[in-house]
């Protein structure tokens, strides 16, 4: 039987199209850190992550609301995919206090602005941009942050901003965020996990 040879599997978490969980997939194949995305877990069955992980051949779970309610089916797909660190990437559902306390420290997740400005309950996707927009504010950026019980509440990692254009739309920042997100997410995951 051949031993694999990466130490550490990457959970990836999201809930929608899934443009990080790809750009993260494949930083860790072309990227030798000891680690890979061994599981995509997803809870919509219409999320385009789902087509992204079986053209990439990485195994993908799709879970009900119920399952994340009680817990247990995340964390049995979690052990038996031999999973020792999760990033969510665009994942709209609480993640059990139970994943939570046993990944304690090897959690982490992204927010599509400077937090703690425009996070918490209901600031998620186009409703932070919108948000952004509306407040006319300068600058926004990405937040990549530890998981913690509080809503985008864990301790920063990382941020980094852009210019808002008093011109620009929620779509336009939208798009100037995905750049962000594409640029810097992988490789503060490996930073912040898998240094050597
Ligand atoms: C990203 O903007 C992420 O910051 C937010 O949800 C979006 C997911 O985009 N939490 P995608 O599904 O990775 O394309």
């Amino acid at each position: 039987m051949e031993l694999s040879k990466t130490r550490y599997k990457i959970a990836v978490f999201a809930s929608g199209n899934g443009s990080n969980a790809e750009n993260i997939i494949r930083y860790f194949r072309a990227n030798d850190c000891g680690a890979e995305v061994a599981l995509v877990v997803c809870n919509n069955p219409k999320a385009g992550v789902l087509e992204r992980a079986q053209a990439l051949g990485v195994p993908y779970v799709l879970l009900s609301r119920e399952d994340f309610r009680l817990g247990d089916v995340p964390a049995r797909e979690l052990a038996l995919h031999g999973i020792t660190h999760i990033v969510l990437a665009g994942f709209l559902q609480m993640i059990p206090g139970s994943i939570i306390t046993s990944f304690r420290g090897k959690i982490v997740n992204i927010h599509p602005s400077l937090l703690p400005k425009f996070g918490g309950k209901g600031m998620y996707g186009h409703h932070v941009h919108e948000a952004v927009v509306a407040a006319r504010e300068p600058v926004t950026g990405i937040t990549i942050h530890h998981v913690s019980e509080e809503c985008d509440g864990g301790r920063i990692i990382f941020q980094a901003s852009v210019e808002v254009d008093p011109a620009d739309t929620a779509r336009d920042v939208e798009t100037k965020i995905h750049q962000l997100e594409q640029e810097h997410f992988p490789r503060v995951i490996a930073e912040t996990f898998f240094k050597r």
